[in-house]
């Protein structure tokens, strides 16, 4: 079988309420609905690989041996996901996450990791050569443990393929060791951006905790953070900034706009636009289309709720694109 894109990463159990409002400490909010969803930002992003690819994906991860476990692989089969390399731990409860969303889609999440814990570098060498040799893509995230994420860059990157860490949830451990010499694109968002860089930007974040950020659009600011993470060695940064599209510094220096789109629910765009990006790059497209490629779907699943129900099928993103061929890619400069 051959694998276009190869993810790593964690599976989890969304337990999610849509409320009025986010709770803030030691409150209580009333009202809302409640849904429970497939989720975990690895399994997302492979998700989103195989809805938006023409060839196979492949996803290595682990769920716990209960109930919740037993409906993630079946939901990952469904997708047609190459599964090979998803092991299922004994007595080991599924990652389980609780999610609260608010009226403007803007969201809260906290993780049980449970069995994304337990996966071990052992786990990534114990992989057949085949998985990573037939890739052109591997794609990992950080809800697993670290040592994990650099056994499977190391393999992707002794096998030539192009390598994506998606530094979600930031963790600046990555900032250690090299590690970030392993990885062709990193893939911040907004946040993530200021907790690894320790930056603060805008009015609002004067006074603020290091590593916080404003809502106020600060282009210089990103743009000095994203050329720090570049010079701790990876070769592209591809910050995302939600409505405000993205900044790619690095191989090559553009901001691309993100189409204007009525927000229901953010989570899981961060991991729709990493999957597109990854199938795109995987096809062979230029990065400034692969980025284009990858907001577009992104901007699709902000208008829909859940992680793996909101994200898009190929046809869906292809139709969006054709609508939105009139927004310029800004500023395309060799880095
Ligand atoms: O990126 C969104 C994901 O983060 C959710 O599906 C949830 O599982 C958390 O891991």
């Amino acid at each position: 079988m051959s694998i276009s894109t190869l993810v790593l990463g964690s599976v989890n159990v969304d337990l999610v309420i849509h409320g009025p409002r986010l709770p803030g400490p030691g409150e209580t909010v009333l009202g809302g609905e409640f849904l429970q969803a497939p989720g975990g930002k690895g399994a997302n992003q492979a998700v989103a690989a195989a809805r938006a690819a023409a060839g196979t994906v492949a996803f290595v991860g682990g769920v716990g041996d209960d109930p919740f476990g037993t409906q993630s692989r079946e939901g990952l089969t469904r997708e047609g996901l190459e599964l090979s390399g998803l092991i299922t731990f004994p007595q080991t409860s599924t990652g389980i996450a609780l999610i609260l969303v608010d009226a403007a889609g803007q969201n809260l999440i906290s993780v049980a990791s449970g069995a994304n814990a337990r996966l071990s570098p052992d786990h990534v060498d114990a992989l057949p050569d085949e998985l990573f040799a037939g890739a052109k893509v591997f794609l990992t995230s950080l809800e697993i443990p670290l040592p994990t994420v650099r056994r499977g860059l190391e393999r992707a990157r002794e096998q030539g393929l192009i390598t994506i860490l998606n530094p979600a949830p930031a963790d600046r451990g990555i900032l250690e060791g090299n590690l970030l010499s392993l990885v062709d694109i990193l893939t911040p968002n907004e946040t993530e951006l200021c907790q690894l860089t320790e930056e603060t930007w805008g009015s609002e974040a004067e006074g603020a905790p290091t590593g916080a950020k404003s809502t106020a659009d600060d282009p210089s600011r990103w743009r000095a953070a994203a050329v720090k993470l570049t010079n701790r060695g990876c070769r592209s940064v591809i910050a995302t900034l939600g409505p405000a599209g993205c900044l790619a510094v690095g191989d090559l220096e553009f901001r691309q706009s993100a189409p204007a789109v009525r927000a229901v629910d953010a989570t899981a765009a961060g991991d729709a636009f990493n999957g597109a990006l990854a199938v795109a790059l995987a096809e062979g497209q230029p990065l400034t289309a692969a980025v284009r490629f990858a907001t577009a779907t992104a901007a699709l699943s902000v208008t829909r709720a859940g992680a793996q129900p909101s994200l898009p099928r190929r046809k869906e993103i292809e139709q969006a694109l054709s609508r939105w061929t009139a927004q310029p890619t800004e500023g395309v400069e060799n880095g």
